[in-house]
């Protein structure tokens, strides 16, 4: 895979979070992305860092373009510290949340992009890698 200079956010406030998604945006309307597809990487983006916001902060958000062979695309890595989650796959179930939200933000992230990978152990925190190509 290519590689192209990440851009790094750091999310520790609020603001974080919509600079992120910013970012994120640009970065995607930079590699080609349409605005269907633009609103789901700035979505995506603005999930993930709300959850680091909301359970994990500080942590941090690295995007960028990528390359496989011919495919062009971009990629989103949220990680942190935090606390880590229990049961990854009881996280990644529609509805499932501790914090009385909507539980929606994980297998939302996860239907929007086309490439979805999560690891998280306790107490050393996690990494939330996706990727979207360009159609
Ligand atoms: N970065 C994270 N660190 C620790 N726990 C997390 C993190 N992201 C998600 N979680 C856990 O997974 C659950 C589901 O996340 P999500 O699908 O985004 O729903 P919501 O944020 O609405 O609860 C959260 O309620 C939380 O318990
Ligand atoms: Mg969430």
């Amino acid at each position: 895979m290519a590689e192209a200079e990440p851009v790094m956010v750091p999310i520790q406030d609020e603001l974080d979070i919509v600079r992120a998604r910013q970012e994120g945006r640009q970065l995607a309307k930079d590699a080609g992305f349409g605005p269907v597809d633009l609103a789901r990487v700035a979505t995506a983006i603005s999930e993930l860092a709300r959850n680091i916001y909301n359970y994990a902060r500080p942590g941090t958000i690295e995007l960028k373009k990528i390359q496989r062979g011919s495919r062009r695309g971009i990629q989103v890595v949220a990680q942190d510290h935090g606390p880590g989650i229990d049961n990854v796959e009881e996280a990644m179930r529609d509805g499932y949340t501790t914090s009385g939200g909507l539980g929606a933000g994980l297998p939302g992230t996860r239907r929007l992009v086309d490439e979805f990978e999560i690891v998280s152990r306790r107490n050393e925190g996690t990494t939330v890698t996706v990727r979207k190509w360009l159609r």
